[in-house]
């Protein structure tokens, strides 16, 4: 197996005919435990139960502040993060999935109905098509608020060219939100291409330096975890082979505008204001920027865009301008963050 085609072609037998339900996952890299806020937890109680049987992410790649925008999910599967994003734009946003795998595709597809119905709207399209390739579906440029993934995009065997369409389709300003599995080494070729780690979302898990390096030649030269989650390998097989190397559960964020490669001080401070739904006491931006609701922060020149130049814009106070240079900003994350040591990109 090695040309794109046939990675796809295996990924897509794996997920339509391999496996029937979560259950039949050999590790726990697809189904990772990731806490859930309470609120998400209370809208996946009124899903149905096929959708969340077929589930496969790795994470809650579900970010707040949604209402009335426009969410893309690629590789949305049976549909669960797209109905709990039905429920979060609310009646005014809309909400797009897309899979390339038809048995996984129906099923999201079949409950729209009985979703639509529960919720009272209906705002959820499901479309097939390959997340390498977003205008063959019909996704426009500059069209989309925020992009989504759950443990999709490590199944790619073109991810830059996945990331280049993201680029593409976001809005200016919007966000790229998602969870997947990454890697401390690059993975062997040979392993790259094995069927069951592939389709475990181990073979193409990606690793965070290369991550970084597309992102930059992408024009984002700074991305920033929200958290992450060490994945435990317990297959004696899957470890025979794949046991040298350590997989994490990352959730990522990214914004589409113009940053710097570093963080610099200009001397500015974010105050968040406390009105996101579901967020009185507090923000966090990632897993080093915890904004207290009222309480001032000083933020490097690239954290002050990303609340200032985002849809969180409304939602903070963000004081001074570029005009005045003090250097660089230490914006270092903590020991946990899983870009910890990375150069180049400051938080
Ligand atoms: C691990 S599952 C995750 C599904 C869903 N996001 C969830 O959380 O349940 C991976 C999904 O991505 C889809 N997929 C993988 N590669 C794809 C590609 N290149 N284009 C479109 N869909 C893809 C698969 O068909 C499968 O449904």
């Amino acid at each position: 197996m090695t040309t794109s085609i046939e990675i796809s072609e295996s990924v897509r037998h794996y997920y339509g005919q391999v496996l029937q339900s979560s259950n039949d996952l050999k590790t726990s890299a697809c189904c990772s435990i990731d806490a859930m806020p309470n609120y998400l937890k209370a809208l996946l109680a009124g899903l149905h139960p096929e959708v969340l049987e077929r589930f496969y992410g790795c994470g809650s790649p579900l970010p707040p502040a949604l209402e009335g925008k426009t969410v893309l999910d690629l590789g949305c599967g049976s549909g669960r993060d797209c109905y709990l994003l039905s429920k979060l734009v609310g009646p005014s946003g809309r909400v797009i999935g897309v899979d390339m795998t038809p048995e996984q595709l129906e099923i999201a597809v079949r409950h729209r109905e009985w979703h639509a119905e529960r919720f009272g709207y209906a705002n959820v399209d499901f479309l097939h098509g390959h997340i390498e390739n977003l205008t063959t579906v019909g996704i426009a440029d500059n069209s989309i608020d925020v992009v989504v993934s759950n443990c999709v995009i490590n199944l790619s065997p073109e991810k830059p060219k996945v990331l280049a369409e993201i680029f593409r389709v976001l809005k200016p300003g919007g966000e790229l939100y998602f969870s997947d599995v990454f890697s401390d080494r690059r993975i062997p070729a040979q392993l790259r291409q094995d069927p069951v780690l592939l389709g475990e979302c181990l073979g193409g898990a990606l690793y965070w330096e290369d991550f970084r390096r597309i992102l930059q030649d992408l024009g984002c030269p700074d991305v920033r975890t929200v958290k992450q989650n060490p994945i435990s390998l317990d297959d004696p097989e899957v470890i025979a082979k794949i046991g040298m190397v350590k997989f994490n559960s990352v959730t990522v964020r990214a914004f589409k505008m113009p940053l710097e490669d570093r963080c610099e001080d200009f001397g500015q401070v974010a105050v968040y204001l406390g009105s996101i739904d579901q967020h009185p006491h507090s923000f966090d931006l990632d897993d080093h920027h915890h904004f207290e609701t009222g309480r001032p922060l000083r933020v490097c020149g690239n954290t002050a865009d990303m609340l200032a130049s985002s849809r969180f814009g409304d939602h903070f106070q963000v004081l001074g301008d570029k005009s005045r240079h003090f250097g660089l900003f230490d914006c270092a994350p903590g020991p946990q963050g899983a870009s910890a040591g990375a150069d180049g990109a400051c938080c």
